[in-house]
């Protein structure tokens, strides 16, 4: 049997659309760029038919993304996988993934169909979806609670349909692991063209157990393991890739099988889903949380410094944690910049080397040294900056203490430029008084968080508020030296977005008017 296991990142697909406000295109694709630089053979890039706005991001990361397989999900419906392959045909090597559910609880109560109806829809779903391509993967959802033998004769009459990949998901996170390994063996044994396909698991983590079932699913023959950075998905999420790459490595002999995966952009690629999806990871998170590499008890460090190994079963280097360096100043020049850029992988095309040296100057001159994690920060920063905003912050001016505050800003609105003043209950309450009066919205704050980047006192703080605007959900982030600054252009990014929203219907208005006169 092939010993290499193939991973297929679903962050952008599952992670995604259990988010309180969706990614934009472009953070959709500079997670892709991350994906691709980690070594993900296939990428889930979205669920095209399900609105115009994923179709866009399908057919955008198709078109970037040369090195990992692009892959778009579509239910077992003849124009969900016409408009799959649709967005995916501008890419290098695409998957179509078609899927439906097979056990019991969901054929009576959610299809309410016979299970013949549902062999036959995944037949059919499968054939259609093979005339655009030859690769196309086929999903028994909630395959962990479906009676065995309906989940044999689905899996068969897929594969005979032209499945490359057969998925055997446990949708809702029911089973453990000594019963899904079970499962794959049973099909293994009982399936008898089973060999025609590659079996591919799919965990989610209700019960804990997403890692641990991919883990025994492996073993028992599945050579194709679906998941998230950083666990992201559905409910309490999907099977952490991270973990999964690090359970494979470290324990190779066991496993005896591989991966492709680039371990050391672990690290980087798990912040960077963090900071674009707005989801913490927690400090004791397995393998990218804060602590994972950190020993507390003096029993540990004694036995660390006389031995790594006596508590360290891989080192933070491997997961691509480094000691970072003091590095830039503001005398470095931009060659030095894109030195540490090309270094740390980034290419070209993912950033804007004048721009980011200008932040990069700018930050040099309050902060002192740059690290490339700072760096890292403003590339990430520009890439979500509307050059084009219509609101921009001009001035910003605060006094606070332990009595209310004052805010005073300059905005600019276009082409003029507006002044206001505010008190309020602390800084950013006044400040935000002062953007709503100026801007004429009322936005009700779902979250709002406040994080350093990187470390010390005179490091960037990030600003990321959840906003909802007339039933809709926005993330704005902004990122500053000063907090305050940071809170206001994370709820400028946001007005930004509903202004330009509100612009285009009201173009689209205005044609649809002209139109009737
Ligand atoms: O959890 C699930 O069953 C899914 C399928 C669409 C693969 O996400
Ligand atoms: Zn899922």
């Amino acid at each position: 049997m092939n010993d290499q296991v193939i991973i297929f990142d679903t962050t952008l697909r599952d992670g995604e659309q259990a988010l309180s406000a969706s990614l934009t295109v472009k953070e959709k694709l500079q997670i892709a760029y991350a994906l691709e630089r980690l070594g993900v053979d296939v990428i889930e890039a979205g669920f095209p038919v399900s609105s115009p706005g994923d179709f866009e991001s399908v057919q955008t990361i198709a078109k970037h993304i040369k090195d990992s397989r692009i892959c778009a999900l579509s239910r077992a419906v003849a124009k969900d996988i016409d408009v799959a392959a649709e967005s995916l045909k501008v890419a290098e090597a695409f998957r179509i993934h078609t899927f439906i559910s097979t056990s019991t609880i969901h054929v009576q109560d959610k299809l309410r169909r016979d299970y013949n109806d549902v062999v036959e829809m995944g037949v059919q779903a499968v054939k259609r979806a093979r005339n655009y391509t030859d690769d196309v993967e086929f999903s028994c959802e909630d395959a962990g609670r479906t009676p065995i033998d309906n989940l044999c004769r689905m899996v068969e009459a897929a594969i005979d349909a032209g499945a490359s990949t057969v998925n055997i998901p446990d949708t809702v996170g029911y089973t453990v692991p000594s019963e899904f390994g079970s499962i794959i063996e049973q099909l293994f044994n009982r399936v008898p063209n089973i060999d025609k396909a590659v079996i591919s698991v799919h965990c989610h983590d209700d019960l804990g157990m997403s890692v641990a079932n991919s883990i025994a699913a492996v073993q028992a023959g599945a050579r194709q393991v679906e998941g998230t950075i950083n666990g992201i998905g559905e409910r309490a999420g999907n099977c952490s890739l991270e973990e999964i790459a690090m359970i494979i490595k470290t324990r190779s002999e066991l496993m005896g099988v591989h991966t492709g995966l680039k371990h050391d952009e672990i690290h980087r690629t798990s912040r960077l889903v963090s900071q674009l999806c707005n989801m913490p990871i927690q400090d004791n998170k397995a393998i990218v949380g804060a602590n994972a590499f950190s020993h507390s008890s003096g029993i540990h460090q004694d036995g660390v410094l006389k031995n790594k190994n006596t508590y360290e079963i891989m080192t933070p280097e491997s997961i691509g944690l480094k000691n970072q360096a003091l590095n830039l100043t503001s005398r470095s020049g931009r060659a030095a910049v894109k030195s540490h850029m090309d270094d740390m992988g980034y290419k070209e095309e993912e950033y804007n080397l004048d721009t980011l040296y200008d932040d990069f100057l700018k930050l040099a001159d309050n902060k002192g040294q740059v690290f490339d994690y700072d760096l890292e920060a403003l590339m990430h920063f520009a890439n979500l900056r509307d050059e084009d905003a219509f609101y921009k912050l001009n001035y910003l001016s605060v006094q606070s203490g332990s009595v209310m505050a004052t805010t005073s800003i300059k905005l600019q609105c276009g082409e003029e430029e507006h002044c206001e003043a505010a008190v309020g209950n602390g800084p950013v309450d006044a400040l935000y008084q002062c953007i709503y009066r100026l801007t004429g919205y009322e936005i009700v704050l779902d979250k709002f968080d406040l994080t350093a980047k990187g470390e010390g006192e005179d490091g960037l703080g990030q600003a990321d508020i959840i906003a909802n605007y007339k039933g809709c959900k926005y993330h704005g982030t902004g990122l500053a030296t000063d907090i305050v600054e940071a809170s206001g252009q994370a709820l400028l990014h946001v007005i930004n977005s509903i202004h330009r929203a509100d612009k285009v219907a009201e173009i689209k208005q205005s044609r649809k008017t002209t139109q009737t006169v």
